[in-house]
């Protein structure tokens, strides 16, 4: 994408206020977490919240569970938003709910999760059952997970949307599966968010997807920032570049999250970490300026030349 068009997705996504201006008015670290608009309904959400695949499916360990319990901990403190969860995460959806009782109410609190079953009963059923497990009655979004029965589920969420049970609806992919069907919906139906891979080694949605949902209006949320924790481990022990303070980065995990979420047309990206350190050095990737195009591009070839 040139600078123009970036730029141009910047205006049109609320996103030229991270592009720098930040920096400009000499705000350090430990400021609130930059929010992006969601554009179908004008409402506002952390640029950074949380996945829940694996590191939520704990089960019945207490141990485990209390250690989860300070990771939504250090996420709500570091002015995190969205939590992701679906039914096929095992335990997750539970230990989410049974973390969410234990905290008092979350102002900034986004909850979003997925219907991944096909029928409408079933899918009906499956729904109500994450509201028991989140203890939650309304969810701020639901979206149907990598496409399952997507006609069967639309037609209810939206019927679910208009009740006012869910706030906004969305449809998911990851690891650039299917995207070519993936546009194909989003183009000819109303989503209000998109969900997909994107990292500094997945590129592929910069070609299609994420300028699309720029141009109609969709909410997107960035999973696997880290490639499942695969990009960490191949970054870690090689140098950060010399310049890496000049956006703010003092490690790979930061670095890899300042790309994702300097594309203007991601809402919010969703890395998952079952460790609370993790979770503080995550959120600081969402607080000052983020990079422009010139240095985005910098970054991907520093990554490259590794
Ligand atoms: N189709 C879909 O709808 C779909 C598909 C895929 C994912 N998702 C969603 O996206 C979320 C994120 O994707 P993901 O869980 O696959 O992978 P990810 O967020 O790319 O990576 C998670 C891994 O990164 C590690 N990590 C996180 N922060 C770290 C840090 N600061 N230092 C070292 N390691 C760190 C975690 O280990 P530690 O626990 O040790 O921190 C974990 O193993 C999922 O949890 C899920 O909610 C949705």
């Amino acid at each position: 994408m040139d600078r123009r068009r970036f730029l141009n997705l910047a205006a049109a996504t609320g996103a030229t206020t991270a592009l720098g201006t930040l920096a400009a008015a000499g705000l350090a670290a430990n400021t609130a977490l930059i929010a992006r608009t969601i554009p179908s309904s004008g409402k506002s959400v952390p640029i950074l919240g949380m996945g829940t695949w694996i590191t939520f499916n704990v089960g019945k360990s207490k141990s485990l569970r209390t250690k989860r319990l300070e990771v939504l901990k250090a996420f709500f403190e570091g002015g995190g938003g969205m939590i992701d969860s679906s039914p096929m995460y095992g335990t997750s959806e539970e230990v989410v709910g049974y973390c969410l009782e234990r905290l008092p109410p979350q102002e900034k609190l986004f909850t979003a999760t997925k219907v991944w079953t096909v029928s409408k009963q079933m899918g009906i059923r499956q729904m109500e059952t994450s509201q028991s497990l989140w203890g939650h009655k309304t969810f701020d979004l639901m979206q149907i997970h990598n496409l399952v029965d997507w006609e069967v589920h639309m037609e209810t969420l939206n019927t679910w949307k208009s009740d006012g049970r869910i706030k906004h609806t969305g449809i998911t992919t990851s690891h650039g599966r299917r995207h070519d069907e993936f546009e194909k919906i989003a183009r000819n139906n109303t989503f209000d968010f998109a969900q997909f891979t994107y990292n500094v080694e997945d590129r592929e949605a910069e070609n299609r997807l994420l300028p699309m949902a720029a141009d109609l209006g969709i909410g997107v949320i960035i999973n696997r920032p880290f490639q499942r924790g695969a990009l960490i481990k191949k970054l870690q022990g090689k140098p950060l570049p010399p310049w890496a303070p000049e956006i703010g980065v003092r490690s790979w995990p930061q670095f890899l999250l300042k790309f994702v979420i300097s594309h203007p047309a991601v809402t919010c990206a969703i890395p998952a970490t079952s460790n609370p350190e993790h979770m503080v050095e995550n959120l600081e990737a969402g607080r000052d300026a983020l990079p422009d195009p010139q240095m985005r591009s910098r970054m991907a070839a520093y990554v490259q030349s590794l």
